[in-house]
């Protein structure tokens, strides 16, 4: 009996150590899984394609702790991930942290992705940003006739496939020693943009905020099939040429849902510089414009140049909202620019204290060097704005054209603009252009002649959709 008693109660000793064992068990299960679900991220995110390769930052030793430079990482993970371009693609996943780094290089089919907390600071440090070459339709840097410029935070060129996006993550250029020693005439080079992306087709930039740009915030250019969306810009008003999206010598290009707040233009339509773009001849065309807010108080919601001798044509920007802006959607250009900006489509804005709703300047000057040619004039033909209502305007339209080189066709119609409290007492200055309007007010100049209310609708849009509108995003995952 004592015998049989002393087995079971080995038996029971024994279950219960091998039971304590599986608890112990499922006790590290529980805890390495928890671990595990902490390391684990997925998600998901809309784009123009998916990768088949992913990795993180962290994975090339990148530290997010705002003061170690991951340049070194950043080169060091898409130099890794560049070899899967033909195999599937990859991604880059940026965590949560701020990410302190200078210029770095995409890659084609590629997609980089920053989490919703995730920030990229650019360097302050002149050394981590690489000189590249002027553009050839620019002729020169922006900034300084001198060399080169610096390369931009985030640069790409002759690129296939690539795709720079997140959950409303934030690049922040820390702008401020730059506009400093900019506006100190300190700088031998010119300013570098936060995302530049050269030669290159199938571009998508979507679901971030881009805080103080050193300059101009995003350039595509020499591009085609290109997505800018949901894309917020914040820079103080007073900080130089802050630029929002400048897509400059594209095809292709739908920009949308965007927000900013800059101290200069909020989207400038481009195509090159006097003789440099003149010779280089690329335009942009086929561009839409849709849900845009700006506030920019010194400078245009949509301008249409200065730089625009490659030719800006068939460009239609809808549901345009702005507050406290100089103007709505300006073209400028100058003698010795050549080019031409045509077939212009403007629907549905709505402006709320504004210096001008209408501007056209045929003498804008800056001209990179004496070399222009002065016999090289503009056209400008073929600009419909219709569906405006603004408020608070001091001055409804300023339309100044180059004299022997009238600026043409120009049809302004269903335009309700109402007045501050102390408007100019001429309201519509306009010369050397030509055109119609209807259903406008106040009332516009004689060389707009009213063609009567029922042609309140007169003002062209087309209703055929452009290339870049069928192009569907499909829904990608990241898992690690
Ligand atoms: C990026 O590529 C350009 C053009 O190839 C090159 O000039 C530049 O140095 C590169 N930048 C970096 C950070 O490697
Ligand atoms: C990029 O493409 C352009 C235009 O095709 C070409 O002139 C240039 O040499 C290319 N640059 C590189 C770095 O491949
Ligand atoms: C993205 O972040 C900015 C800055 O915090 C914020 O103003 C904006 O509303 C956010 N956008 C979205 C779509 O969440
Ligand atoms: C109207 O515009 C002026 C500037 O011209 C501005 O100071 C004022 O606040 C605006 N008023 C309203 C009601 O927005
Ligand atoms: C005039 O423009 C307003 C504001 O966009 C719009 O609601 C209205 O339908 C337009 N009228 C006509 C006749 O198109």
């Amino acid at each position: 009996m004592d015998e049989l008693w002393t087995s079971l109660r080995r038996t029971q000793v024994l279950n219960i150590i091998g039971l304590l064992g599986v608890l112990v068990l499922l006790n590290t299960n529980g805890v390495e899984s928890r671990k595990r679900a902490h390391d684990l991220v997925s998600f998901q995110y809309p784009a123009i394609s998916c990768r088949a390769h992913s990795a993180s930052l962290e994975d090339f030793g990148g530290v997010g702790d705002g003061t170690t430079s991951n340049t070194k990482a950043f080169k060091a993970a898409i130099d890794h991930l560049s070899q899967f371009a033909t195999v599937g693609g990859s991604q880059l996943y940026i965590p949560p942290g701020k990410w302190l780094t200078g210029s770095f290089n995409l890659t084609s089919h590629f997609t980089l992705y920053l989490h919703k907390d995730a920030v990229l600071l650019g360097s302050q440090d002149e050394s981590e940003w690489p000189l590249i070459e002027p553009l050839p339709s620019y002729g020169r840097g922006r900034d300084n006739a001198e060399g080169g410029r610096y390369s931009s935070l985030i640069f790409g060129t002759n690129l296939t496939d690539v795709v720079i996006t997140g959950d409303n993550g934030t690049i922040d250029g820390q702008g401020e020693p730059w506009w400093t020693k900019f506006r100190a005439k300190q700088l031998k080079y010119t300013r570098p943009y936060l995302i530049e992306i050269l030669y290159s087709e199938n571009v998508q930039i979507s679901s971030l905020t881009l805080i103080k740009s050193p300059s101009w915030n995003i350039h595509p250019t020499y591009c085609s099939n290109v997505i800018i969306q949901g894309i917020t810009i914040l820079a103080p008003v007073t900080s130089p040429n802050t630029d929002g999206i400048n897509p400059d010598s594209c095809t292709n290009t739908r920009i949308e849902d965007c927000y900013i707040v800059s101290g200069d233009d909020c989207v400038a339509v481009k195509s090159g510089w006097d003789e440099y773009g003149i010779s280089f001849g690329m335009p942009t065309k086929q561009l839409v414009i849709r849900r845009l807010t700006c506030i920019s108080p010194f400078s245009a919601v949509i301008a249409l140049g200065s730089e625009m001798s490659g030719g800006i044509e068939d460009v239609r920007a809808e549901d345009i909202t702005a507050i406290h802006s100089e103007s709505g959607v300006r073209i400028k250009s100058a003698v010795g620019r050549g080019g031409f900006v045509k077939d212009i489509y403007v629907r549905g804005m709505t402006l709320k204290t504004m210096k001008w709703v209408f501007w056209m300047t045929g003498n804008y000057g800056d001209h990179p060097d004496n070399k222009y040619d002065p016999k090289a004039l503009p056209v400008i033909q073929n600009i419909n704005y219709r569906d405006i209502v603004a408020e608070n305007v001091t001055m409804a339209a300023k339309l100044e054209g180059i004299p022997g080189d009238k600026f043409s066709e120009i049809c302004i119609s269903n335009a309700t603009i109402g007045l501050s409290a102390k408007p100019k007492k001429l309201q519509w200055d306009c010369t050397d252009v030509e055109g119609i309007s209807s259903g406008v007010t106040p009332k516009p100049c004689e060389v707009l002649p009213d063609q009567g209310p029922e042609k309140i609708k007169q003002c062209n849009f087309p209703e055929d959709s452009l290339p870049i509108d069928n192009l569907k995003l499909r829904t990608c995952y990241y898992k690690k």
